[in-house]
């Protein structure tokens, strides 16, 4: 398959990029190259490589910032993604296109379907499932992927901030009243390359095993521990640690229609992190 990667400078994307050359025929492009928001450098570019699929690892990620900067956010991730996917339409590709579990409002004691109703409580949140909607009612051909809580070699992520604060003398205080999964990027990576092999187009979550999900402050203490750190964390809640977004208390995303559809299994979260710790 003839596919391009638009976002490439990214975290998702710099695992991804190498992941799916291996099989398909790949071209990968930054901001400088492909702007999502350059409806005009959009229809070139795809009109010009005739891909088979687009695999859109382009957003804007900063989630407190957005509550700023909501016209920037709201400008890549909603309108950013209807270009592409107007140009996916008009060139007769497929989509695939990365969302998040802050779509959701964190209310729900039980990890989220992919057919559960987003409310999302952020800027970001709502900007990026505009992107959705988007997508949704452009093409019928098309991957969503809502994942969470990624991190990667190629980005900034918890478990970097996590290793740099522990080398510091400040005493490290996480939250604990925030249920999530956290997703290895090469994970992630691995499961949309299995899942864009299929043409089973559809809405799926997909995240790394918690079964059930894990808080911060779980997630932080077991990073310390992977790296063989005595660093002491103390919990606390999201009240005390107050920060420009909201975020929901529970992100949890169920990720069976994914395996079903794709064949792919989640890796458990401490493998992943153990993998990732290894390696940097
Ligand atoms: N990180 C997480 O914890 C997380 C959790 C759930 C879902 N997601 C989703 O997963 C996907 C990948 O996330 P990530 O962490 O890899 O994000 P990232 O590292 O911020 O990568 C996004 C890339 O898109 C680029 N970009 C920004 N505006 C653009 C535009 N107009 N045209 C083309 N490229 C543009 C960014 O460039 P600049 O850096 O120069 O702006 C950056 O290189 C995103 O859709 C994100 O919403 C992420």
């Amino acid at each position: 398959m003839k596919v391009l990667v638009a976002g490439s400078k990214g975290m998702l994307a710099h695992d991804l990029i190498p992941i799916i050359s291996k099989e398909h025929e790949t071209t990968s492009l930054g901001v400088d190259e492909l702007d999502i928001t350059d409806k005009k450098n959009v229809f070139d570019v795809v009109g010009e490589i005739r891909p088979d699929l687009i695999v859109n690892c382009a957003a804007y990620s900063r989630v407190d910032e957005a509550e700023k900067d909501k016209e920037q956010a709201f400008l890549v991730n909603a309108y950013g993604v209807q270009q592409l996917a107007l140009a996916c339409q008009e060139y007769g590709c497929a989509l695939c296109h990365i969302s998040t579990d802050y779509v959701f409002d964190g209310k729900s004691t039980k990890p989220y379907q992919p057919f559960d109703l987003p409310c999302p409580v952020s800027a970001y949140g709502a900007s990026k499932l505009a992107g959705e909607t988007f997508v949704r009612s452009i093409l019928n051909r098309y991957y969503l992927i809502r994942t969470s809580s990624l991190y990667g070699k190629n980005g900034t992520n918890f478990v970097y901030t996590i290793l740099r604060l522990a080398e510091k003398e400040q005493a490290l205080r996480v939250v604990q009243d925030q249920q999530m999964s956290p997703t290895w990027t090469v994970n992630l990576a691995q499961g949309i390359l299995r899942l864009i092999c299929t043409g089973n187009f559809g809405v799926y979550h997909l995240t790394d095993q918690t079964d059930g999900g894990i808080n911060w402050y779980e997630f932080a203490s077991q990073i310390l521990k992977t790296k063989g750190s005595h660093k002491e964390i103390e919990p606390t809640t999201s009240q005390e640690f107050a920060r420009p977004a909201k975020r929901p208390q529970y992100s949890v995303l169920d990720t069976s229609l994914f395996t079903l559809c794709s064949g792919y299994e989640p890796m458990p979260w401490q493998e992943s992190l153990q993998h990732f710790i290894d390696m940097i």
